[in-house]
């Protein structure tokens, strides 16, 4: 058990020590390994999970097997909780790109914190509020920025979540092959890579296996806008 990190998740944020414990006991553990699928698209649901430590990608599949992913988390995020509020099939499949250990909440179980506790609710909607924010602007960036910016602003995101500040600039560890990173971004593997190449060459980014380190991090914030 890691409260420190469940504790970050929306779920728990507005939760007394007390409560917060009694929720953490109603989660099991799993864990998975690399590559493992948590879930399919499509598939019918009623569990929802937060992740503890590793990372997993949350991806969709389009006409002739192309692949899109919608985000990739980290610990303390939490995901599977559409179903609980528009009960259907997951809008996405759950894949471990590191191995993981998550914690996972059945959806009866959370209906009874969320008629008990109204701030348990509000959390909830409120993470539902930044991701319909965050959809907004993706959907906005594809329609008004090129690849580069894109690039850019995947990298800073990344960034915010998984980066670590070192002398010469912030390290990355995003665990992602570049195919990935193209997933992310929604384009070919080709333009990401040529957007990340020309990056390196201006000394903005300094690309490595399945991480990147940041060394003009004011220069990619300008290229994101
Ligand atoms: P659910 O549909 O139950 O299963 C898949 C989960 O992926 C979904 O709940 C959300 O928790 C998560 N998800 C779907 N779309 C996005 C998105 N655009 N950004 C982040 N997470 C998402």
């Amino acid at each position: 058990m890691d409260p420190d990190v469940l504790k970050q998740a929306p779920l728990f944020r507005e939760l007394d020590g007390e409560a917060a414990a009694a929720l953490a006991e109603a989660m099991s553990t799993i864990n998975l390994r690399r590559g493992a699928v948590l879930f399919h698209e499509g598939d019918a649901g009623d569990q929802l999970y937060v992740v503890i430590s590793g990372k997993v990608k949350l991806g969709r599949s389009g006409s002739g097997g192309r692949e899109n992913l919608l985000a990739v988390l980290g610990p303390g995020q939490m995901f599977g909780e559409l179903s609980v509020f528009d009960p259907g099939p997951r809008s996405t499949t759950a894949t471990a790109v590191t191995p993981v250990e998550l914690r996972c909440l059945e959806h009866e179980e959370l209906a009874k914190w969320l008629t008990g506790r109204p701030e348990v609710s509000r959390a909830l909607l409120g993470q539902l509020a930044e991701r319909l924010r965050r959809a907004n602007d993706v959907v906005a960036d594809l329609v008004f920025s090129d690849v580069p910016g894109r690039v850019a602003k995947a990298l800073l995101d990344l960034a915010a979540r998984f980066g670590n500040p070192r002398s010469e600039g912030i390290l990355v560890n995003h665990d992602l092959t570049q195919e990935e990173l193209a997933q992310l971004v929604g384009a070919s593997r080709e333009t990401v890579n040529k957007a990340l190449a020309d990056f390196a060459a201006r000394g903005w980014i300094r690309l490595e296996p399945r991480s990147v380190t940041l060394l003009a991090v004011d220069r990619i914030e300008r290229r994101a806008r």
